[in-house]
């Protein structure tokens, strides 16, 4: 097991269909959806970069070519904001660009689930330890969440899997998983359900999207059957893997946004844009006033 090697890639699976997001999603991939300025995937992104991520890796899907023309320049675009001395418009283009040569992208042909997604990174991959990032949850917190999570594989050498706890009656809708003893600012995993049937959670904490795991994921990807959904569940994978290395769990406790739903979508924009000190002002008086005349 290649345990101590540093985590230098990081999936991205945006293959999604959206179909929560219709009609928006029908020509906009949900990735793109901007939450205050910026697409949702640019959060994901800068929360990989800002752990140390050197390569980011896209599985993608049909009708989603525009996420690879975004992590592009724009040429036409650039010339006229030069033209027209547009230099802090221009400045902000050059921060978001990644490195020449740091992006993979490849394609999930079919919907087959998230691990039949991460399955199709594995050449692209290779034979190293890799953080997966789901790019519908997006967070807020002094420390990007996927930065704990390095630190703590560095110290524990398991794979990792950031958690957080949900209302009981919420854990069917996640991957679920059981909490052995302490290691590092976390806790071994000692089970991993995905969807478990209301009332047989072993815990409330739930799997938020963040990983880091070893390769030797792939050759069991590749033979996992469906479960839950009818998917090739990642979970499920995992637990095959738990049975020959340690997988920890990272406790985050800062702010989730799931983006894939309407509700957290919305409150993901309200909270980014009182965050910033430019919106604040014009937003949170006219906001305050909206909930105060709620009947
Ligand atoms: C996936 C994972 C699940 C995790 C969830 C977090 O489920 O399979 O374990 O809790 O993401 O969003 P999905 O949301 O794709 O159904």
């Amino acid at each position: 097991m290649s345990q101590t090697r540093k985590v230098r890639k990081a999936v991205f699976p945006v293959a999604g269909l959206g179909t929560r997001f219709l009609p928006a999603t029908k020509a906009v991939p949900k990735e793109m959806l901007t939450v205050v300025d910026k697409p949702v995937i640019q959060y994901v992104v800068d929360e990989a970069l800002d752990a140390g991520i050197e390569h980011l890796i896209f599985v993608t899907g049909r009708s989603k070519a525009v996420i690879e023309d975004y992590f592009d320049i724009q040429v036409e675009l650039e010339q006229t904001l030069r033209q027209r001395n547009k230099t802090a418009e221009l400045t902000l283009l050059e921060s978001i660009l990644p490195v020449a040569g740091s992006t993979s992208f490849t394609r999930q042909q079919e919907p087959l689930g998230l691990g039949h997604a991460v399955w199709c990174a594995r050449e692209l991959v290779g034979n190293e330890p890799f953080a997966l990032l789901l790019p519908d949850m997006i967070m807020k917190a002094e420390k990007g969440c996927m930065k704990g999570m390095v630190e703590l594989f560095e110290h524990s050498g398991a794979n990792v899997i950031a958690v957080e706890e949900c209302a009981p009656d919420q854990a069917h809708k996640y991957g679920i998983v059981g909490v052995g003893e302490k290691v590092g600012d976390g806790f071994a995993i000692t089970k991993m359900v995905e969807k478990p049937v209301p009332g047989t959670a072993p815990s409330n904490f739930f799997i938020n999207g963040r990983y880091i795991l070893q390769p030797e994921i792939f050759p069991i990807l590749a033979n996992q059957e469906r479960g839950a959904g009818n998917e090739i569940q990642l979970t499920d994978a995992m637990v095959k893997l738990a049975g020959d290395q340690k997988f920890a769990a990272y406790h985050f406790r800062g702010e989730t946004y799931d983006c894939g739903a309407k509700d957290g979508f919305i409150l993901a924009n309200i909270a980014f844009a009182l965050a910033r000190a430019d919106i604040r002002p014009s937003v949170e008086g006219p906001l305050k006033d909206l909930v105060a005349k709620l009947k």
